[in-house]
C-alpha cells in the first residue's frame, strides 16, 4: 500500500512544515514542502535580477534548473544543482515570496512538480493551496491556525532571536502582511478547503499537534487505504 494523501495548509508560521515532516516520519510517508519551491524560485529571481517583467521572468523560469532531491523523509530543493540553505528562509526571500507566488508561470511550475512527486499517495504536502488546488482529492486535509502573536514568537525562536514584546509584535505584523497577500491573490489563494479539519495550535505543543493528525491519518488510512 502506498498510503493516502495528506494536505496541510495554513497561514505563515502556523507550524505546517514541522508538523508535516513529523507526521510523514511517523507514518513512513514522504514530506513535500511546497513553500520551499516558491522560496527557491524567489531566491533565484532576486539573485539573477529577473524579478521584473513577465516576459523575462517566464524565459528565465523555463531555464531554471529546479529539482526535488529525495532526502528521507522529505526532499531537498536544489537550484542549479545546489542546496541554497539559508537563502530559502532569508528575510529578503520571505519579503518577496508572496509577490512571486502570484505569477501564473510560477504556480504552474510548482503544481506540476508537486503532482509529479506526490500524485501516487503516501505523501504529506504542506502549503497554502494543497487541499484546494494541488491535491483536492486528498483523503485527509488539515488547516492549521495559531494566533499571530504565537506565530511571531515561534518564528523568532526558530531563528534563535530574543523574544521581546516589540520583536514579537513586529514579526507578527510581517506574518500577517504575508497572510493578507496570500489570501487576497486571485490564483490559488490561502483558503481552508470546506472539507479540511481546522486545528488551532496556539496552546498545543508540537507533539500534541502531530499526535492528533497521525490519529486522523490512521483512521483515514483504514477507511481509504
Ligand atoms: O514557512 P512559512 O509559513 O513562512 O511559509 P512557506 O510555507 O515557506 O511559504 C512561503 C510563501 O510561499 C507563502 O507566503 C506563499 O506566498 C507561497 N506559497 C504559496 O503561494 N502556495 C503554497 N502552496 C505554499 C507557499
Amino acid at each position: 500500500m502506498r498510503g493516502i494523501t495528506i494536505a496541510i495548509d495554513g497561514p505563515a508560521a502556523s507550524g505546517k512544515s514541522t508538523t508535516a515532516a513529523a507526521v510523514a516520519e511517523a507514518l513512513g510517508y514522504c514530506h513535500l514542502n511546497s513553500g520551499q519551491l516558491y522560496r527557491a524560485i524567489t531566491w533565484a529571481s532576486l539573485r539573477g535580477a529577473w524579478n521584473g517583467s513577465e516576459n523575462r521572468f517566464r524565459r528565465e523560469l523555463e531555464r531554471l534548473d529546479l529539482r526535488l532531491d529525495r532526502h528521507t523523509p522529505g526532499y531537498r530543493v536544489l537550484v542549479n544543482g545546489r542546496d541554497i540553505g539559508e537563502g530559502l528562509v532569508s528575510v529578503e526571500t520571505s519579503s518577496h515570496v508572496s509577490a512571486v507566488s502570484t505569477r501564473k508561470s510560477v504556480r504552474d511550475k510548482v503544481l506540476a512538480m508537486l503532482r509529479n512527486e506526490g500524485g501516487q499517495g503516501g505523501v504529506v504536502c504542506d502549503g497554502r493551496d494543497i487541499g484546494t488546488v494541488v491535491f483536492p482529492d486528498a483523503e485527509l486535509k488539515v488547516f492549521l491556525i495559531a494566533s499571530a502573536e504565537e506565530r511571531g514568537r515561534r518564528r523568532l525562536r526558530d531563528r534563535g532571536l530574543e523574544l521581546t514584546p516589540d520583536g514579537i509584535r513586529r514579526e507578527a505584523g510581517l506574518l500577517q502582511a504575508r497572510d493578507a497577500a496570500d489570501s487576497e491573490r486571485i490564483l490559488a489563494p490561502l483558503r481552508r478547503a470546506p472539507d479540511a479539519v481546522l486545528l488551532d495550535t496556539t496552546t498545543l505543543s508540537p507533539s500534541e499537534v502531530v499526535d492528533r493528525i497521525v490519529s486522523m491519518a490512521r483512521r483515514a488510512e483504514a477507511a481509504f487505504g
